[in-house]
C-alpha cells in the first residue's frame, strides 16, 4: 500500500522503507536461553506510523535496538534480515552503522533522563548529532544558517528546540537536563532524534513516564513531524489505547513473538488473538458504558522456560491441547490482517 504522505510520493513506493524478516535476538542466561525477539517479521511503508504493542518484558525495546544493532551484551542477533532502503542492516560494516545511526534511523530511547548526559548543556547535546554527521560543515547548511560554523549550529539547534515546542529556546539552550521537566526532557530527546532529518524514527515508549496532558502533546508533536516531514515512525507502547489513536497499523507482541498484525481500525474493532482482546479489555475508559477493567490473568512467562506451542496458552481461556503442542502458524484473515492463533473466530 502506498502511503498518503508527500515524502512517499516523492520517493516512490517500489522499495519498502523497512522490512524485517525472521529476526531473532537471544540472551544466553544462567537460567537458559532467553529468546527476547523470536522470529519477528515486520514491515513499514514510507511515511507510515506502526505501533508495536505488548506487556512489559515482551521484547519491544529489543526489537528496536536490534534494528540499530545496539542490543546490550550478552544479547546477540542470531538470525534474520533487516532490510532498510533495500539493503540489509545486519550486513553493514561498523562505519556504515555509525553513519546510519542518528542520521537515517534515529531512536528516542525509553528513559529520557538516563539518555541525556547530566554534565552537558541540553543545547550542546542537541547539536552533537549535527556535528558527528558532518552536517555543520556542509555548504547547504552554512548557506542556510550562516557562514560561521558554531553560530550556524546554534541557530539550527534553537530552530529544532522551537520545532519540538521547547519554550524560550535561547534560555533552555544553556540549561542542564536536571533543570528540564519530564515533558521537556522528552522534547529535547525528540529534537536530538530529529536533528539530522531521519527517514525512520524509533520511539520507545516516548510518553510512558508523562502525565496524560503532556502525553497527548508529545503524541501530537510526533504526528505533526510525520505529517510535515513524512518521517516513518515505529511507536513502541504497552498502551493499546495510545497505539489506536496514533498509529495506522498495529503489531501485537507477546513473549518475544508477534501474535497479531493489521490496520489499526481492524485490530481494534475485530481483534482475533485472545491476547489482543485481553489488552483491549484492560484499557480504562472514562466515556461510554462504565465497564470494569478486566486484567489478563497470569503474568508474562519466563522467557528461559517457554513451553512448546503458543506462549500465551497458559493464560488463554480458549486454549486447547493442540495450542500447547504445535508451533502456531500465521493465519491470514484479510490481505493486511494476520493472526497467530489456531482457533480464530
Ligand atoms: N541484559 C539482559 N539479560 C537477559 N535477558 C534480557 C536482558 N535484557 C532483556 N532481556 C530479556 O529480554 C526480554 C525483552 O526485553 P525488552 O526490554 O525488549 O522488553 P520490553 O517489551 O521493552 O519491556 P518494557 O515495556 O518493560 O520496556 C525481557 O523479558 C528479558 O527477559
Ligand atoms: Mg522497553
Amino acid at each position: 500500500m502506498c502511503s498518503p504522505f508527500p515524502l512517499a510520493q516523492r520517493e516512490g513506493c517500489e522499495v519498502r522503507l523497512l522490512k524485517i524478516e525472521s529476526l531473532s535476538t537471544h540472551f544466553p542466561t544462567a537460567r537458559g536461553l532467553v529468546k527476547a525477539v523470536n522470529n519477528v517479521s515486520l514491515s513499514l511503508e514510507r511515511g507510515e506510523i506502526l505501533g508495536l504493542v505488548g506487556e512489559s518484558g515482551c521484547g519491544k525495546s529489543m526489537t528496536l535496538l536490534s534494528i540499530l544493532r545496539l542490543v546490550p551484551y550478552p544479547g546477540k542477533i542470531v538470525g534474520g534480515r533487516i532490510i532498510f532502503n533495500g539493503s540489509d542492516i545486519l550486513e553493514k560494516s561498523p562505519t556504515e552503522m555509525y553513519r546510519l545511526r542518528g542520521k537515517e534511523i534515529a531512536m528516542i530511547f525509553q528513559d529520557p533522563l538516563t539518555t541525556l548526559n547530566p554534565v552537558f548543556k541540553v543545547g550542546q547535546q542537541i547539536g552533537e548529532a549535527l556535528r558527528i554527521h558532518g552536517l555543520t560543515t556542509q555548504k547547504s547548511f552554512l548557506d542556510r544558517y550562516g557562514p560561521k560554523k558554531s553560530l550556524a549550529e546554534k541557530r539550527r539547534v534553537l530552530e529544532l528546540m522551537e520545532e519540538v515546542g521547547i519554550p524560550s529556546p535561547p534560555i533552555h539552550y544553556q540549561e542542564y537536563p536536571h533543570q528540564f521537566s519530564g515533558g521537556m526532557q522528552q522534547r529535547a530527546l525528540i529534537a536530538i532524534a530529529l536533528s539530522c532529518n531521519p527517514q525512520l524514527l524509533l520511539a520507545d515508549e516516548p510518553t510512558t513516564a508523562l502525565d496524560v496532558t503532556i502525553q497527548a502533546q508529545i503524541l501530537a508533536l510526533l504526528e505533526r513531524i510525520n505529517r510535515e516531514k513524512g518521517t516513518s515512525i515505529i511507536l513502541v507502547t504497552h498502551d493499546l489505547g495510545v497505539a489506536a489513536e496514533f498509529c495506522q497499523r498495529i503489531a501485537v507482541m507477546y513473549a518475544g513473538s508477534l501474535v497479531e498484525e493489521g490496520p489499526t481500525t481492524v485490530v481494534i474493532e475485530r481483534p482475533y488473538h485472545p491476547y489482543t482482546r485481553g489488552l483491549l479489555r484492560s484499557i480504562p475508559r472514562i466515556t461510554g458504558d462504565r465497564k470494569k477493567i478486566e486484567p489478563i490473568p497470569g503474568s508474562v512467562p519466563d522467557f528461559a522456560a517457554l513451553a512448546e506451542g503458543c506462549s500465551f496458552a497458559p493464560r488463554c481461556e480458549q486454549a486447547r491441547a493442540a495450542c500447547r503442542r504445535e508451533r502456531i502458524p500465521w493465519q491470514q484473515i484479510s490481505a493486511q490482517h494476520r493472526v497467530r492463533c489456531l482457533y480464530v473466530s
